[in-house]
């Protein structure tokens, strides 16, 4: 079971990577994880030359690395906190060069080869007590992995981290979530 997952907090000790860790925990000892940080990794904007609309390519080449790994994974875990109602920009950038899969179906019909139908996992934190920022990270997410054959099987929201922050109760049910998850991946897979 390959796990890819995409950190989106610049913080290598806060409240998303606590869940995310009580994620981690909870699956199966055999899983082989990859995890990049998309701080790190600082993908470029789409700028919408239109490249991808003519060539099984995006002109830009910093994440071809990353879309190897993406189309090698089962389940793709994407944990990240919630900026201003939404993703943090690198992830968002992220999400907009996924606009080559978009215009690889639209412009010439075509859907990726290593686009095997693989599971999502989406773990957000919020600072303040409401939902907003999480309802529409899940909408992004959502349309996305319709595009890139993924199904959205488990999400976890964690509010209100500015007064409670991450907490053990929170990594139970991540590390919960997380066994059942590789419990159904071990009945299919045999
Ligand atoms: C630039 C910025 C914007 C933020 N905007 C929001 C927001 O719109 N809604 C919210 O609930 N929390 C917001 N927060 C708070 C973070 O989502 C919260 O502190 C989160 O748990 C941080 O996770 P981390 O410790 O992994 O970085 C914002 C934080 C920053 C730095």
């Amino acid at each position: 079971m390959k796990v890819l997952v995409i950190f989106g907090s610049p913080h290598r000790s806060g409240n998303t990577k606590k869940l995310l860790n009580g994620f981690l925990s909870g699956l199966d000892r055999s899983a082989e994880i990859e995890t990049v940080s998309i701080f790190d990794l600082s993908p470029m904007p789409c700028d919408d030359c239109g490249y991808c609309k003519g060539a099984d390519a995006c002109r830009k080449k910093d994440l071809d690395g990353f879309f190897k790994s993406f189309g090698m994974a089962d389940i793709i875990v994407f944990a990240s906190p919630v900026y201003n109602f939404g993703m943090p920009a690198p992830l968002k950038a992220l999400f907009d060069r996924f606009q080559r899969f978009f215009n690889a179906r639209s412009e010439r019909g075509v859907m990726y080869s290593f686009m095997k139908e693989r599971k999502g996992v989406l773990l957000v934190t919020g600072g303040y007590d409401s939902r907003v920022g999480f309802d529409v990270i899940k909408k992004q997410c959502e349309r996305a992995f319709n595009l890139l054959n993924i199904t959205l099987v488990a999400d976890i929201f964690i509010p209100g981290t500015d007064e409670n922050p991450v907490g053990s109760l929170d990594l139970c049910k991540a590390k919960y979530l997380a066994g059942e998850l590789s419990k159904e991946f071990s009945k299919n897979d045999n």
